[in-house]
């Protein structure tokens, strides 16, 4: 299990408390519309997501991985090429839906960070979708099964992940509801559902 500022040594306990903190993290930054003052579409804007986030539980918050990641059989960017990759995605374009999915598939690749890349990156994502197109993700549409194939396959074939995240669009951008269930759904990609947004929100 991942080394972690709050002491826990125990895996189930780690995940519970890091669902916790993050989740309270993540609406605080709808709350206090700091997500909004982020760079859009870059890897700055990634990592200022990450480190808001996670630096209350891990040191490697908002900071680019120098160890090598796999799932299933793919292995996500080399760590020694992930800067350079990095660079080239930042210089993609994001002008229209399909511009903006390759570009959320290439950071997929990338995967910058040791551990939090599903949850910050479909943030970032959004925040795409929302300044270029006045849209977002209502991730409660997208089914957990579909959009990890969907993912699973998008390097080699982005059809699909287009198509699921192109049906699940909606012009609601600062609606607190879709956003909080949003994040519920996109922990639940990941396994975390020891708490829900609503029951952490006071
Ligand atoms: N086999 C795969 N190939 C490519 N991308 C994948 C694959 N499996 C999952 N993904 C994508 O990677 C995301 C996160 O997966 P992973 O568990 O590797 O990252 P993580 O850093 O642990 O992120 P988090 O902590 O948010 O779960 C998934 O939500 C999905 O978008
Ligand atoms: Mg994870």
């Amino acid at each position: 299990m991942l080394e972690n500022k709050l002491g826990i040594t125990n895996v189930v306990e780690l995940a519970k408390e890091e669902e916790r903190i993050t989740k309270l993290k993540a609406l605080e930054l709808f709350d206090t519309n700091k997500i909004d003052k982020f760079e859009v579409g870059t890897t700055k804007g990634l990592v200022d997501i990450h480190a808001y986030l996670f630096s209350d539980v891990y040191d490697f918050a908002g900071k680019v991985r120098d160890v090598n990641l796999a799932k299933g059989n793919f292995r996500f960017a080399p760590a020694m090429y992930l800067k350079e990759a990095l660079n080239k995605i930042d210089n993609m374009p994001q002008d229209n839906f399909d511009n903006i999915i390759e570009k959320y598939i290439e950071m997929n690749v990338a995967h910058p960070f040791r551990e939090g890349n599903g949850r910050s990156t479909r943030i970032w994502l959004d925040m795409i979708l929302k300044k270029k197109l006045g849209k977002v993700v209502d991730w409660s549409k997208i089914d957990k099964e579909e959009y990890l194939l969907a993912m699973e396959r998008s390097p080699i074939k982005d059809t699909e992940i287009n198509i699921l995240l192109k049906n699940a669009l909606t012009d609601k951008t600062n609606d607190r509801e879709v956003y909080m269930k949003g994040i519920d759904s996109s922990y639940k990609y990941e396994g975390y559902n020891a708490y829900t947004m609503d029951e952490l929100d006071s």
